[in-house]
């Protein structure tokens, strides 16, 4: 290759979990190829920035981190590559109004990225501007033969299928990730197998929607199955799924695996019947209480989660209500509740009009993120008195003092590091005995 000297290479993840993955095979595919990586930004010759799309003010966030990096090109040589969903959405609008982008790459072209770089690194070097772009979407990429390089930590991220071709009609996903595609299961579980053999202790398998893995005579549910059978796993987690998708195999997988995880994230975006149609959700609201009912009968100890959308095109008050009255009926453990930002070209800004005030999406998510708190809140408390397994990830947050760790359902749990502490990745029983929304006490 003809990059003499090692680049020193920083990257920044923005976006969801699929990012966080992404970002790991970049580093593999590079480091294959002699780039050499450094946490230190100030440092780096190539500053990768792995962008998100979904909502105005992830957009924004990166373009506040882009002015930045603005200032320091001013200072001194620095190729910028920008990957991801907002590469991709974006195009080359976001490359040409950005003197800054030497290299903009999307999901499905990380292939290329040791080519583009090198090239620009060569131009910038013979003082040359001369940008580089890689956008195209693949039915078939899926990154297949390339073993992550993995964070440290307790979990492994292994993505199972990529794309999405739901076309909810407020969704950008499908065309920043394009078509569903699902790999091969043997890789996934060669894949599982060496994430073990390095001491991670959780898989987490990802797809923008999971549960609709389909590769020959796999499904879902044997995926998941034989991914927790792998020895040395201690929990098996998946993000995101659908709820169109649950057969009763799943269910039943989930219910009876030891190592598969006691939580669900159900994204249920609205409550009402019409908005849901508007939305392409094909569920009713009947049927998403339903799926929970069915759910919670077989895993009566399942934690179920969920994302919820506010003042989507023409919600009206009585539409509003509908998703208040839901969550209350639903009584999910938490809820991640966003305002409605229209994306470009999907189908919502295609066919509808973008009419509900932002002032009052506002009040909307407040009011909903209020009730959902108090319904969390309920449910934390339940764990009072009990004793749970938790999986230690090390420190919590505000305090080195404090140990940090999360339940099988995914709730976090902090306790005084006197009262018994472990490494992170150790599974420990802690008696809980104080509960808030966000947090369980335990010791
Ligand atoms: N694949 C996942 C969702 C990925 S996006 C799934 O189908 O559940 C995560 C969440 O962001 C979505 O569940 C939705 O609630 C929210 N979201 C997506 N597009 C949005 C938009 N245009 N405005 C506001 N929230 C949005
Ligand atoms: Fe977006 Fe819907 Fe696909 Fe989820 S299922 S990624 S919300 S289009
Ligand atoms: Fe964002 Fe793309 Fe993930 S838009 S949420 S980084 S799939």
């Amino acid at each position: 290759m003809s990059v003499k000297t090692l680049p020193l290479v920083h990257i920044e993840t923005f976006g969801c979990q699929m990012n966080e993955s992404d970002s790991e095979l970049v580093r593999a595919m590079l480091k294959q190829e002699g780039f050499v990586f450094t946490d230190d930004r100030e440092r780096a010759d190539v500053v990768l920035v792995n962008t998100c799309a979904i909502r105005e003010n992830a957009h924004k966030k990166i373009y506040l981190h882009l002015s930045e990096l603005k200032t320091v090109k001013k200072q001194r040589p620095l190729v910028v590559g920008v990957l991801g969903c907002m590469a991709q959405n974006l195009k080359s609008e976001l490359a040409h109004k950005e003197p800054l982008i030497d290299v903009l790459a999307g999901p499905d072209s990380y292939r290329q990225l040791p080519s583009l770089l090198t090239t620009a690194l060569d131009a910038q070097e013979q003082g040359l501007a001369r940008k580089g772009f890689a956008l195209d979407l693949s039915e078939y990429e899926t990154y297949e033969g390339i073993l992550p390089d993995r964070n440290d930590g307790v979990n492994a991220w292994i993505t199972v299928m990529r794309g999405c071709d739901n076309f909810c009609s407020f969704c950008v996903v499908p065309y920043t990730r394009g078509r569903e595609r699902s790999r091969d299961p043997e890789s996934i579980l060669l894949e599982a197998r060496d994430a073990a053999t390095r001491g991670f202790k959780q898989i987490t398998l990802l797809g923008q929607n999971v549960n609709s893995y389909r590769h020959e005579e796999w499904d879902f549910a044997k995926l998941i199955s034989a991914v927790a059978d792998q020895p040395g796993i201690e929990r098996v987690r998946f993000t995101s799924p659908h709820p169109k998708d649950f057969p009763p195999a799943l269910i039943e997988a989930i219910a009876t695996h030891p190592r598969i995880c006691k939580h669900i994230h159900l994204p249920l975006q609205a409550g009402s019947d019409r908005i849901l149609e508007l939305m392409g959700r094909t569920y009713t609201g009947a049927e998403y209480l339903a799926l929970v009912e069915r759910i919670r009968m077989t895993i009566p100890c399942i934690v179920l989660t969920t994302d919820i959308i506010c003042g989507f095109c023409s919600e009206s008050d009585e539409d509003f209500q509908a998703t208040v009255h839901l969550v209350e009926q639903a009584q999910l453990d938490s809820a991640y509740i966003f305002k409605y930002s229209e994306r470009k070209n999907t189908i919502a800004a295609r066919k509808y009009a973008d009419d509900v005030p932002d002032q009052l999406k506002g009040q909307r998510v407040a009011k909903l993120v209020e009730i959902q708190r108090a319904i969390t809140a309920e449910r934390n408390r339940r764990y009072i008195g009990k004793t749970v397994e938790v999986l230690v990830e090390g420190d919590a947050t505000r305090s080195s003092t404090q140990g940090m760790g999360k339940t099988d359902g995914n709730i976090t749990v902090v306790w005084d590091k006197h009262t018994g502490h472990s490494e992170p990745g150790t599974l420990m029983t802690k008696h809980i005995f104080d509960a808030s929304a966000a947090t369980l006490y335990g010791a």
